[in-house]
């Protein structure tokens, strides 16, 4: 089957395309508002995308309303947000998070969350999360139509500060078996880790 996404009525070739690129790693999403509101939501349309510096992306869409979703308000607004990863164990508290609420409720008092200063940025980061990033957002990418209410804007992000646990880290590297990251599927399923096996990469035949 082959199928052109300008055949595809509403938001299908959004379904079509978020089944297609699994899993995805979700980034949970600390903002402040200029009045110093936190906000909290989770993104799956996150990626790594640099190395130096250390740079992500996070793609942030409307609310029905039309508006920016509240992180992307409140990260245009102020520059910073704080990247949590969500482990298998914050699944239900990410979800609850999720919620469409007015701007301005605290979604970490309603998922029975803690926050935790950030060093670098104002934003704090969510204490229950094993690893946080510290970003200041670097550019804005918007793709879409200007004004649909299918646009998006990617946020690139230089990260300003990690955070790691202490019982997960060795010698600057995370162990991705005690970290447990939840991955994003389509619709509203969810993926765990499952095994976890090593391969080493084939030998470099570029000169350099
Ligand atoms: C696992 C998960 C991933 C999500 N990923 C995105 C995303 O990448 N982009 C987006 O605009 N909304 C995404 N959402 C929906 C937002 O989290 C939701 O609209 C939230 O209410 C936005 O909150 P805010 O207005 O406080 O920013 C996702 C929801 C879930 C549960």
């Amino acid at each position: 089957m082959i199928i052109e996404p300008s055949d595809l009525p509403g938001r299908q070739a959004y379904r079509l395309l978020v089944d297609c690129v699994v899993p995805r790693p979700i980034a949970w999403v600390t903002t402040m508002d200029e009045q110093g509101r936190v906000n909290l939501a989770p993104f799956s349309f996150f990626q790594a995308v640099g190395a130096d510096p250390p740079s992500i992306i996070v793609s942030i869409g409307r609310h029905r309303d039309g508006e920016f979703k509240d992180t992307g308000v409140n990260a245009l607004a102020t520059g910073e947000l704080v990247v949590n990863v969500v482990t298998d164990e914050l699944a239900e508290a990410m979800n609850t998070t999720a919620g469409e609420h007015a701007f301005g409720v605290d979604e970490m008092k309603l998922a029975g969350l803690t926050t935790s200063p950030s060093r670098v940025v104002a934003p704090p980061r969510v204490a229950e999360s094993p690893v946080s990033l510290e970003c200041r957002v670097s550019q804005r990418v918007p793709i879409g139509r200007d004004g649909g209410e299918n646009q998006y804007l990617v946020l690139v992000c230089e990260v300003v500060a990690f955070h790691v646990r202490d019982d997960i880290y060795d010698d600057g590297r995370i162990d991705p078996r005690l970290l447990h990251p939840l991955g994003r599927l389509g619709g509203n399923a969810y993926s765990h880790p499952g095994e976890i096996f090593e391969m080493e990469r084939p030998p470099s035949s570029r000169p350099h």
